[in-house]
């Protein structure tokens, strides 16, 4: 499967997940979120892992990149902090909308605006290599995982195992982290451009809206 089509069946899926989330109810509402969580946890890290960094170096796709990144981290943090919750109340409920309307924008840009460029700028061989990578690493995690739940505490050797496999997760991860190679100064002034944008437009959810 080529990488586009991958990532689009995992948005797809989450999608139909968003949907299911807004009619269930009670602690159905949080197992339903739960599902999400872990959908969108194992997507962030192949697009990560995978096929971000195939996408930094063209400059057509160089700034939507970036922009990207910056998307997934305000994700991370809003699905880190539903997933801390015991009960789905209204606060809860209205986090998980910011999460929802944070998920339907990446996935509006990343299908209309950085899968467009994509094509452009990678032939249609590496999108092929790249959906490969991303399929074969997405049911490594999965092997893992279910792995690791049926022992709980062995995965320490699950982690670094096959990272070093083609792509620079490593150096990407620096970088985002304010490591040095090139993100210098565009980069940084991409992203701070990036989180004041989705800052402002959608995570300051806190105060709940209904
Ligand atoms: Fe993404």
């Amino acid at each position: 499967m080529d990488a586009f089509n991958l990532l689009k069946a995992d948005h797809r899926k989450v999608e139909e997940l968003f949907s299911q989330l807004e009619s269930a109810r009670g602690q159905a509402k949080l197992r339903v979120f739960e599902q999400i969580k872990m959908e969108l946890e194992l997507h962030t890290h192949i697009e990560e892992k995978i096929f971000y960094p195939a996408l930094e170096k063209p400059k057509q796709t160089h700034d939507l990149t970036l922009e990207a990144y910056e998307e997934h981290e305000v994700v991370k943090k809003l699905l880190s902090q539903l997933g801390r919750a015991r009960t789905a109340n209204d606060e809860w409920e209205a986090q998980a909308k910011v999460l929802q309307e944070n998920v339907e924008h990446h996935v509006e840009e990343e299908e209309n605006e950085l899968f467009p460029k994509a094509e452009a700028a990678l032939g249609e061989e590496e999108i092929e290599a790249l959906g490969e990578q991303m399929g074969a690493e997405k049911e490594r995690r999965l092997r893992s995982a279910t792995k690791s739940s049926k022992k709980s505490g062995s995965s320490k050797k699950s982690g670094s195992k096959k990272s070093a496999s083609k792509t620079k997760s490593a150096s990407t991860a620096a970088k985002r982290t304010g490591g040095s190679k090139k993100g210098g100064s565009k980069s940084s002034s991409k992203s701070s451009k990036t989180s004041k944008r989705s800052g402002s437009k959608k995570s300051g959810s806190k105060k709940g809206r209904r």
